[in-house]
């Protein structure tokens, strides 16, 4: 597919693209440059968590043009304050930084985290530990972070300063701080790599061994987050207390955003001048991000996200009990993997073909992620391409 983007499209091949144009999204739907509708339950990878275009983040955002579109960080800027209360106010975090992306959020925890050590501590502390089939990122930092030979592979010498254990691996615990270590690093749903909950005694263990030794606890919640697992970040329901936490892609409903959420005493490592970004906490981001937050942080839409995603998974749970195409569902909330015995891709390609969208999550995981405010007809709609594809 990639010759074919060469062939057609001056933008560099980085991406295997589906081979259809998206011209228009409005709810749970896009439509293709032909015109042709499908039922979008990737939400731009957990990104449109509200669907697209959702018209109250559209008016803050119409709203925050015909004030103010940019402004340096060099000044106060009362919207981003707003973003980074409701942030705090909503999570265990007393301060933010804000970027905009995910893999920049975790770029700025990983400089918190050895900031930490070596201002804080005064130590020489510099090793972030992550996990085997993690994904935290593109950059040459957060790269050489991800628990994945395929994304490292020809971009040596690797930034130094990453340590890879098992993912989910008690016994392994034994080897997770060493003298050198700063903060660990980690997913409590790994997306990318395969649909892959925490285990919850694992991640306390990692929790406590942490505090014990006043190393950063880190969680990557740049997919779970907002919403997707139903609440508003998974670390509630694994009653976990992080001292910084990553939040990036449905955090603004699609504009791009990225924040590093930290309690004061993990902030107290960066000061003026350690980290910045020109766009960061940009305005309309801003204005976007707050009003995305005011919708998925309220209580009542995070139990209906939670009733929708029971349902959904009740259903899933059916298919993959009565066809040989599906083996199990896994995941949290709306983060949802549907594993099958043949290659996920060839069941996104029919899927598509037939007007729902999809995503996979490795060769045999299904990766399925609607908008939070999905409804019944839709999830049904879903359910009935899946059982078609599957030949049942
Ligand atoms: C868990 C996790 N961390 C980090 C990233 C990187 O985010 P971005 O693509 O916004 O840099 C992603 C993107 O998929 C992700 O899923």
């Amino acid at each position: 597919m990639s010759e074919t983007n060469t062939a057609v499209s001056s933008v560099m091949p980085t991406y295997s693209r589906f081979p259809i144009s998206i011209a228009k999204g409005e709810g749970s739907y896009v439509w293709d440059a032909d015109g042709k509708q499908y039922l979008d339950y990737t939400a731009g990878i957990a990104t449109c968590n509200l669907g697209h275009a959702p018209p109250t983040v559209k008016e803050a955002v119409k709203e925050q043009l015909d004030t103010i579109w940019h402004c340096s960080n060099l000044y106060r800027i009362p919207v981003q304050e707003q973003l980074a209360e409701l942030l705090t106010a909503h999570t265990f975090a007393d301060q933010v930084f804000f970027a905009n992306s995910g893999a920049e959020a975790n770029e700025a925890a990983i400089k918190l985290a050895r900031s930490y050590a070596q201002k804080v501590k005064g130590t020489t502390g510099f090793e972030v530990v992550t996990f085997s089939q993690s994904f935290h990122g593109r950059t040459l930092a957060t790269l050489a972070a991800t628990g994945q030979e395929k994304i490292q592979k020809y971009f040596a010498p690797l930034v130094k300063g990453f340590r890879h254990l098992p993912y989910n691996d008690v016994e392994a615990l034994d080897e997770l701080i060493g003298p050198d270590t700063c903060g660990v690093l980690l997913e409590l749903v790994q997306g990318e790599g395969g649909v892959i909950p925490a285990d919850p005694a694992w991640v306390k263990e990692v929790e406590r061994l942490c505090k014990e030794h006043d190393v950063l606890f880190m969680l990557d919640e740049v997919q779970t987050g907002v919403g997707r697992t139903g609440t508003l970040y998974a670390y509630e329901q694994y009653e976990l207390e992080p001292d910084v936490l990553t939040t990036a892609k449905g955090l603004a409903s699609g504009i791009p955003i990225g924040a590093m959420l930290a309690t004061g005493k993990a902030a107290a490592a960066f000061e003026a001048g350690s980290h910045g970004s020109t766009f960061g906490g940009n305005p309309v981001a801003a204005a976007a991000g707050k009003s995305t937050l005011e919708v998925i942080a309220n209580p009542q839409f995070l139990v209906e996200v939670q009733e929708t995603a029971d349902y959904f998974r009740s259903e899933l749970e059916n298919i993959a009990a009565a066809s040989s195409a599906f083996t199990d569902v896994r995941g949290k909330g709306l983060l949802i993997g549907l594993g099958t015995t043949g290659k996920a891709i060839d069941l996104v390609n029919q899927a598509r073909d037939l007007g729902l969208l999809v995503l996979v999550a490795g060769e045999h995981v299904l990766r399925i992620l609607p908008p939070l405010n999905t409804n019944k007809a839709e999830v049904d709609f879903c359910i009935e391409t899946l059982k078609q594809i599957a030949g049942e």
